[in-house]
């Protein structure tokens, strides 16, 4: 069976072919960095609006693939940006209905946990899922393609939305993963020391504004004495990398917690901060020392995609769900929450 998939939930707007749930046939991905890049950030009724313009050529683009009408659509209702997320879902009811095929909603966070399928071809549960990005950070308890339990989750901003914000503050520019990431490889990690937030709280919640805070505060203190911190490489290269260490090191000290606490000995991670080197190399590190196994997707199944939507649509539709006309969009979904109107029907 063929799946088309369609993502328009941030700032990517995508559209993907996936046969039987992980072969990838097509997977197009339009990325608006460079119109949100003067605000420092993502703004909504830009993001929207650019979806209306780009999601029939990505369509177009997508289904490219031997003229066959795909069986299932699958589409992101949520969590998201709710104009963003309607012109995904708008699309593909109209499809759904001139084609006359099924549609299936898709909990966006639930598909960046079950990703590795996509490479790995099958998935062994139950495991730890691990999603850092720009808008989640949590970790789950993944036993199933329909159940999945948060056990931890960020208390303020998202880990993506922290280097953002620090690389804005810094004036390295937006999106702040990619940069802060290259220019920490030739810089001390411990020149500074961050704090470590809630690293020794014993649950596995996160909270990364603090983080922030002690940043700002660093740069604040070094240009109160006179020195541009801003204008001296060197200088903001060791910041980036104190501040990617200290972020890195609750990031995996909080995924091995959870490993522990549930017992699992497999973690899967996703969203867009897993691209990270330090963060990779970290976590690859720490897992070779629990004796667990760690899948890291590659880059482009790390951000948003519309393959990870069409591969969890299947399961959930071999699974039984099937998704009536009225589905709607729901920006605060959650992961584990019954999709309204998505329901599982034997
Ligand atoms: O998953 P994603 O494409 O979109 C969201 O759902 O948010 O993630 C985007 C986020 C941005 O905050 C970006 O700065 C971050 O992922 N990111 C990285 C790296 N590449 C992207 N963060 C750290 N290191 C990277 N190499
Ligand atoms: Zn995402």
């Amino acid at each position: 069976m063929l799946i088309l998939g369609i993502e328009t939930s941030c700032d990517e707007c995508s559209a993907s072919v996936v046969r039987d749930g992980n072969e990838v046939l097509t997977n197009i991905v339009a990325s608006q960095v460079d119109l949100h890049r003067e605000y420092g950030g993502v703004v909504p009724e830009i993001a929207a609006r650019a979806h209306v313009e780009t999601i029939i050529p990505v369509l177009d683009q997508a289904l490219k693939v031997d003229g066959s009408v795909p069986g299932l659509i699958a589409v992101t209702v949520g969590p998201g940006l709710v104009g963003s997320l309607v012109v995904g879902v708008s699309v593909a009811k109209s499809l759904a209905w001139a084609w006359d095929v099924p549609l299936i909603g898709v909990n966006h966070v639930e598909a960046h946990l079950i990703a590795p399928v996509l490479e790995k071809k099958t998935l062994e549960f139950p495991f730890v899922g691990l999603v850092v990005s720009g808008g989640h950070t949590l970790l789950a308890d993944v036993t199933g393609f329909d159940r999945m339990t948060v056990v931890g989750e960020t208390l303020d901003d998202a880990v993506g939305e922290a280097y953002d914000k620090i690389s804005n503050f810094l004036g390295l520019g937006y999106p702040g993963g990619p940069v802060i990431d290259r220019i920490s490889k030739d810089a001390d990690p411990d020149a500074i020391f961050f704090p470590r937030p809630m690293i020794k709280s014993g649950d596995c919640n996160f909270s990364m504004s603090g983080l922030k805070t002690a940043v700002v505060r660093h740069v604040e203190k070094i240009e109160f004495s006179g020195k541009s911190v801003r204008e001296d490489p060197r200088e903001l290269a060791d910041i980036a990398a104190s501040f990617q260490a200290a972020a890195c090191e609750v990031i995996v000290e909080k995924t091995i917690r959870a490993v522990r606490l549930l017992k699992r000995r497999r973690v899967m991670a996703g969203g867009g901060v897993v691209c990270n080197s330090e963060l990779r190399r970290k976590l690859t590190k720490a897992c070779i020392r629990e004796g667990i196994e760690l899948f890291l997707p590659s880059p482009v199944y790390c951000t948003d995609n519309a393959a990870m939507i069409a591969s969890l649509g299947y399961y959930l539709y071999e699974k039984g769900y099937r998704c009536g006309n009225e589905v709607d969009v729901y920006p605060g979904l959650k992961v584990g929450e019954t999709i309204p109107g998505c329901e599982k029907t034997d």
